[in-house]
């Protein structure tokens, strides 16, 4: 069992760096997780390594025992109604909006390892001629090099493709090299992947017509949860649409953001 201590140690660092707020009863995740960590760094246990961690935090360090308490679970199309509600009715109004400049940027916070930036990268090749000639850009950003790596390269097995792709769009979208299935140019050349903290202020990033933020507020805290809330909404287009997870809200209106009646999900800036 890990010492009080070292438990209190790992969770405010995890909540300064990350937000991730780790309550009493993750003890168990944090010592599965960290412990192979300890094993590749080549330290003998994880008291040793925390003794380290603890006279020594370094900033590579930290990253990677922020990487590590990451949890990464995601899939092509996943939930299914977002992407519905994409196709047919927030892109429909956006391109009516958008019409004289044929610009649109979307945004995948926490994008993991890019399942979800390709299927809107999808869902948007889908829509045909009525996005023909228009300049589009997706950006898939997370706080975990390892998720993003993998996003970059393009590459699923076969179990991450069966997860929520139909065997049509597997076909029309990638293409097999050494028993993986790799996303073809096409979608590829609409799709950037960088590294960023929702914590820090996205100014960098630009302006968003459309956001994805789902599965990640589930693990911060209220407090921190309205920070990333009011983040986004500084670079959300003022006609831009927020789209989270389906257990998580924007928790009140101080967040900024109002529920899109009938889109269960979906934001829009409120007043
Ligand atoms: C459960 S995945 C969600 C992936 C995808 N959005 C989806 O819904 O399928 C949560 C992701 O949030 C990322 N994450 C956690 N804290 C973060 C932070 N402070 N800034 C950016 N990404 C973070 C994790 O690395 C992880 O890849």
């Amino acid at each position: 069992m890990m010492a009080q201590m070292d438990f209190e140690f790992y969770r405010d660092l995890l909540q300064k760096n990350s937000g991730i707020h780790l309550t009493p009863d993750k003890e168990y995740l944090l010592t599965t997780r960290i412990t192979p960590l300890c094993k590749t760094l080549g330290y003998a246990d994880l008291d040793e390594y925390t003794r380290h961690l603890r006279s020594k935090p370094e900033p590579v360090s930290i990253a990677a025992v922020v990487d590590a308490m990451t949890t990464n679970e995601t899939s092509f199309f996943r939930d299914g109604k977002p992407f519905q509600h994409l196709k047919s009715d927030i892109l429909t109004r956006l391109i009516e909006a958008r019409a004289e400049t044929k610009k649109l940027r979307i945004w995948s916070a926490a994008c993991s390892t890019g399942q979800e930036a390709y299927s809107i990268a999808m869902t948007l090749n889908e829509m045909g001629d009525k996005l023909a000639g228009w300049s589009i850009e997706i950006l898939g950003t997370d706080i975990a090099d390892h998720v993003l790596q993998k996003a970059r390269s393009g590459e699923y097995n076969n179990f991450e493709i069966q997860r929520g792709l139909p065997m049509p769009m597997t076909v029309k979208y990638f293409t097999q090299k050494n028993g993986q299935w790799v996303i073809k140019d096409e979608l590829r050349r609409r799709t950037d992947f960088k590294k960023f903290n929702l914590l820090e202020n996205p100014a960098r990033l630009g302006v968003f017509d459309i956001i994805f933020c789902r599965n990640v507020l589930i693990y911060f805290n209220q407090e921190t949860k309205l920070q990333v809330l009011k983040n986004i909404r500084s670079v959300m287009a003022a006609d831009g649409m927020l789209l989270l997870g389906s257990c998580e809200n924007v928790l009140s209106d101080k967040s900024g953001f109002r529920p899109v009646e009938n889109m269960h999900g979906c934001y829009m800036r409120g007043a």
